[in-house]
């Protein structure tokens, strides 16, 4: 029924709020056996590349857009290092408004690219980083009266909240940890806020730890200061200076949680393995928190049997380039049985 239906008690949905919907939402929270088995803890990920465009980014667009909408807007902008970019062009073509995405040159993968432009959107490639763009599309909305659909709009925060209630809807408690990638610092903020909310109504009694995962080559909350020129494979969370860096700290601290960081070469097993023991094909900034639960449970620090949920924040299907340069090639043989049986009775 989508996010803005099912959880309407719990958003700031008015009269006069358009019904905005592409079905997003309600998305699976996969028990993962085997990756469970390895790390001795129950993993649960929730796969949020099973929403329309792909990624989380769209239980807060819709809200976004529907606000912008019931505010008068006819436009919307965004800066992205892909994924914002693919929801808010979904969201504004669903409504039959422009959409402007800024995206870093060359830096985004192929499939977000790929559906940002097929939705529709004017595309600008902006010679410089994430941060920058960002700073960008904010003058830009400032100037032209666009409504800004990145995270510094509340609205997409408040959107986001429903994967917590989700989570909570599923195991009838909040997680013992919370597991999820932090780039911008938004999600995990907003999961902080929905799990609180959720505790203030009397839907669950415990609180998760927070546990944030950036990549080493874009860790500012982790070493504690911006990173002017970040760096990773995992290009959604190529971002040195996350603009919700406060309500993110805000979120680990209150919880007991931590921020860690993770190689590349880290979060590209991590991908493969939930790929190929869990059979979830997940982008690889949505594999840093497995890389970091492999990491800490080597460190001794993942304790025994605790309930785990990570945040499978994108689909693995749009960034193909990199799936690929991580694995072999098909076996090709020629059209006759003979050469098939050479492959089946060599396996
Ligand atoms: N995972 C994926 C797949 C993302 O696309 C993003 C952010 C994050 C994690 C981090 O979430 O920013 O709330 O801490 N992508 C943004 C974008 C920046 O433009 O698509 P965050």
């Amino acid at each position: 029924m989508g996010v803005l239906k099912h959880y309407k008690e719990l958003l700031p949905i008015t009269p006069a709020t358009p019904n905005v919907n592409l079905e997003e939402g309600n998305t699976p929270l996969i028990f993962l056996p085997r990756v469970s088995e390895r790390l001795e803890i129950k993993l649960y990920g929730k796969f949020e590349g099973c929403n329309p465009s792909g990624s989380f980014k769209d239980r807060g667009m819709v809200l976004a857009v529907a606000k912008a909408l019931e505010d008068g807007k006819r436009a919307v902008i965004c800066a992205s290092t892909g994924n914002t970019s693919a929801s808010a062009a979904a969201y504004a073509a669903s409504q039959g408004i422009p959409c402007f995405v800024l995206l870093p040159a060359g830096k985004v993968a192929l499939g977000k690219l790929a559906q940002a432009l097929m939705y529709g959107a004017k595309v600008i490639a902006v010679k410089g980083n994430f941060d920058r763009a960002l700073e960008l599309a904010r003058e830009g909305a400032e100037k032209t009266g666009c409504a800004m659909v990145n995270s510094v709009n509340p609205y997409r925060l408040i959107g986001q909240r429903s994967g917590a209630w989700e989570i909570c809807d599923v195991l009838g408690k909040a997680p013992d940890w919370h597991a999820i990638p932090v780039g911008n610092a938004g999600n995990i903020s907003a999961y902080w806020a929905g799990y609180n909310e959720y505790k203030k109504l009397g839907k669950i009694n415990n609180l998760p730890r927070m546990m944030g995962f950036q990549a080493e080559g874009a860790a500012p909350l982790v070493f504690n200061k911006p990173c002017p020129n970040p760096e990773t494979i995992a290009t959604a969370i190529r971002i040195g200076n996350p603009v919700s860096a406060h309500l993110a700290r805000a979120a680990v601290s209150e919880s007991g949680g931590e921020f860690n960081s993770v190689t590349d070469e880290e979060i590209l097993a991590a991908q493969k393995i939930l790929a190929a023991e869990g059979g979830v094909f997940a982008e690889p900034a949505s594999c840093a928190p497995l890389a970091g639960l492999i990491k800490l449970k080597k460190l001794g620090k993942l304790p025994e049997g605790i309930t785990v949920t990570m945040i499978l924040t994108g689909n693995g299907l749009k960034d193909p380039d990199t799936a690929m340069s991580q694995v072999g090639k098909p076996i090709e043989i020629n059209d006759t049985l003979e050469d098939l049986m050479k492959v089946l009775e060599h396996d």
